[in-house]
């Protein structure tokens, strides 16, 4: 799959408060377009947290060089829990996922989706983005409240999911 074009990265990142949150978890980076972005508009005490299973990509982003506040990891989503407190913290501000939910087993889409949800702040927003509305219905019944947005500039087009905890 091509890496997501800029303008889904606009849409996943452009309403989030970025710059305010302390801690911000990223879960499958890949080549690290959003990783990059998000380094962009972080404030100068925002730990972000890097969650990417594939070795290529995992070591690829090693080499990246990336600010001290930026940690990697190389494991599954579901231990985002335990990320989080190796920093220090108890819960995310942000969780920005471009996790491949849909093709997930139930069971990961499950315990991944728990984890975030346990794992976010009371304020906290997480997001998602997906080429399919496929996990709608996980989404809509793990949070409180459900955004949905869209855009086609990408390929593919692909849906975004803003959730909120409460
Ligand atoms: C659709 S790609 C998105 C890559 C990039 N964020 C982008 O938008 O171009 C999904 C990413 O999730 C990673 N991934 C898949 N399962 C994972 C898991 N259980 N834990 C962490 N990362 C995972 C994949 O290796 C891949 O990098």
């Amino acid at each position: 799959m091509a890496p997501s074009s800029r303008f889904l990265a606009a849409k996943m990142l452009d309403h989030l408060p970025i710059k305010e949150a302390k801690i911000i978890v990223e879960l499958g980076p890949g080549t690290g377009v959003f990783t990059e972005k998000i380094i962009q508009k972080m404030g100068a005490n925002t730990q972000l947290i890097v969650v990417e299973l594939n070795d290529t990509f995992y070591h690829a982003l090693t080499a990246k060089k990336y600010p001290k506040n930026v940690h990697l990891k190389h494991d599954s989503a579901e231990k985002i829990g335990e990320f989080i407190q190796e920093c220090g913290f108890e819960k995310a501000d942000l969780i920005i996922s471009s996790l491949p939910l849909a093709i997930f087993p139930s069971e990961l889409r499950k315990s991944v989706l728990h984890a975030s949800k346990e794992h976010l702040s009371d304020n906290g927003q997480f997001v998602q983005f997906q080429y399919s509305l496929q996990s709608r219905r996980a989404l809509k019944e793990m949070f409180h409240s459900v955004k949905l947005n869209f855009t086609a500039l990408n390929f593919p087009p692909a849906f975004v999911y803003t959730c909120k905890k409460n």
